[in-house]
């Protein structure tokens, strides 16, 4: 089911910071801020060879990465996506495995603007999960 690791998503306070130190630091490349206000958020991407690295900063009053800077101060690994080829078929399968797909089972348009949808931590080693069509 699961294909290319597409991003993992860091939540941090002040995306520009958090993009210096990859840039800096760390030698990475990185793009422009690029504003999401439909999903509550401000993102740079790291473009490594193999993946990238979406840093994410809450836009908003109503943002939903809010909530995790009170109990991550200092920012922290929010999600890890992967694709898969049929975004319908791999969530029929994994809620026939009981899985849970978080707000509702229909697959909504990301970031990319393309098809995800998030799975419970607790169903998969602590880890919230996005799936993206590929
Ligand atoms: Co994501």
């Amino acid at each position: 089911m699961l294909g290319k690791l597409n991003h993992v998503a860091i939540v941090v306070k002040d995306v520009n910071a958090a993009a210096a130190v990859y840039r800096d630091t760390l030698g990475a490349q990185v793009s422009e801020p690029k504003a999401h206000p439909e999903h509550g958020m401000t993102v740079i991407s790291v473009n490594l060879p193999n993946t990238s690295i979406e840093l994410q900063q809450p836009l908003g009053a109503d943002s939903p990465l809010s909530n995790f800077l009170l109990t991550h101060a200092d920012g922290g690994i929010h999600h890890i996506c992967y694709e898969v080829a049929d975004i319908f078929a791999s969530r029929d399968k994994l809620v026939e495995q009981g899985a849970r797909v978080l707000g509702g089972a229909e697959p909504k348009t990301g970031p990319h603007g393309k098809l995800t949808l998030f799975l419970h931590p607790k169903d998969f080693c602590g880890t919230l999960i996005e799936l993206e069509q590929a």
